[in-house]
Order: structure tokens, then C-alpha cells, then sequence
């Protein structure tokens, strides 16, 4: 990654009609990417035994290794970076390199009511990175929102749906027993790899005391 060698390229906005804290929660794994995302899906190996997920307090990151037997002549192939890395930094940052040739993305992601999460997404390049490569990026980059845009604002017709246990979002929130409790998964991460443990119920985390718990 040579960052002093990018170039601002776009600026795109979006919106979801979920909460922020469910917009985020989906950000934070690939679980659902084999189903969910399946042009993601034929580019990366997203299976658990070859996709990296790195849990931290503040921040987590997601590494992305392109899958064996891919389609010939992608993005993915066209440059030096081997592999995705997916970053967030809580709350509401996330930072996205793609294989290929010299890329970041950067996604703001703001609250917008308590069932509307509005965001931009800035675009940067290597400035040898031929246009059209760099839009190739960009339209993987949109199709897989609008994938994930379906998906969160279906969980959040799940949440209004009354059948969800409420959490209040003006304290400090710590997991119930019942949200403690996990089941054993096929798409854990397997034991002694770098990975760490599946995803903590992150909409009670995230619902800790600050002013974007209000909405
Ligand atoms: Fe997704």
C-alpha cells in the first residue's frame, strides 16, 4: 500500500434504512458472504479456514484472500496488493482495500434516525490506475452495498417487528445471559488460528452510554 501515491477520486453518498448500529454490525463479518454476496463470493475465499477476522476493543479488521480458481482478468488481478483488508474503527469509520492495483475507500457512516443510517463512501487511487479499472473497483464496491443495503434494512423490519427483545439505549449495556449464550457454528473460526472468537452481539455493545446511542 503506497497511500502517498493515491488520488481522491469520488465521492459517493448512500443511505440504509436501518439503524446505524445495524448498518455497522453487518460491516463487521463475512459470514454472510457466501449467500449474501455472490460476486464477492466467486472473487474471495470467504470460507473460515481461509478468511480473517481480527477482533479488537475499538477497532477490527477483516482480511480477505482472493479464492483459488477465480474468474481470470478482475480488479483483484490487475495490481501488487494480494489480498482485502476491511477495517473499522468504532463507531462509525470503516476503511477498505481491495487486491489489485493501489485503491482505499473510506466510509463515514452517520445516524439518521433511529431507522435510517446515511453515509459517503470517498474513493482513492494510484494515480497509474487506468479509469476504467478504477470504476471496475467502484461498481464491485456499490454491488456489494446494495447487497448489504437489502440485508440490514430486512434485519431492521425484524427489529420493528416487536418478536426481538428491546434494548435500552440509554444505559450502559452489557450482553444478557440470553445474548451470551452461543451456539456452536459451523462458521466459527477454527481453534489456534490468528482469528479470534465468533462476533460478540455487537448491537448490546455498541449501545454503550454516548450520544449516538440515542438514536
Ligand atoms: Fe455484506
Amino acid at each position: 500500500m503506497r497511500l502517498d501515491e493515491l488520488h481522491w477520486v469520488r465521492r459517493v453518498p448512500w443511505s440504509l434504512d436501518a439503524n446505524w448500529k445495524v448498518a455497522i454490525e453487518n460491516y463487521l463479518e463475512c459470514y454472510h458472504c457466501s449467500t449474501a454476496h455472490p460476486g464477492l463470493a466467486k472473487l474471495f475465499d470467504v470460507r473460515p479456514d481461509a478468511y480473517e477476522l481480527h477482533e479488537h476493543e475499538r477497532f477490527s479488521f477483516q482480511v480477505g484472500p482472493p479464492r483459488e480458481g477465480r474468474p481470470p482478468g478482475s480488479f483483484i488481478d490487475a495490481g501488487e496488493i494480494p489480498r482485502a483488508q476491511w477495517h473499522w474503527a468504532w463507531p462509525n469509520l470503516t476503511v477498505n482495500v481491495e487486491p489489485g492495483a493501489q485503491n482505499l475507500s473510506i466510509d463515514a457512516w452517520f445516524p439518521a434516525g433511529p431507522h435510517r443510517t446515511e453515509g459517503v463512501t470517498d474513493y482513492f487511487f494510484g494515480a497509474d490506475v487506468p479509469e476504467a479499472l478504477a470504476e471496475e473497483v467502484m461498481a464491485f464496491s456499490r454491488q456489494v452495498g446494495e447487497e448489504d443495503a437489502l440485508l440490514v434494512a430486512s434485519v431492521q423490519r425484524g427489529l420493528a417487528s416487536a418478536m426481538v427483545p428491546e434494548v435500552n439505549p440509554t444505559t450502559t449495556m452489557r450482553p444478557s445471559k440470553a445474548t451470551q449464550r452461543r451456539e456452536p457454528s459451523k462458521t466459527s473460526p477454527p481453534t489456534g488460528s490468528k482469528t479470534t472468537s465468533a462476533p460478540r452481539p455487537f448491537v448490546a455493545s455498541l449501545t454503550a452510554s454516548t450520544k449516538f446511542s440515542s438514536l
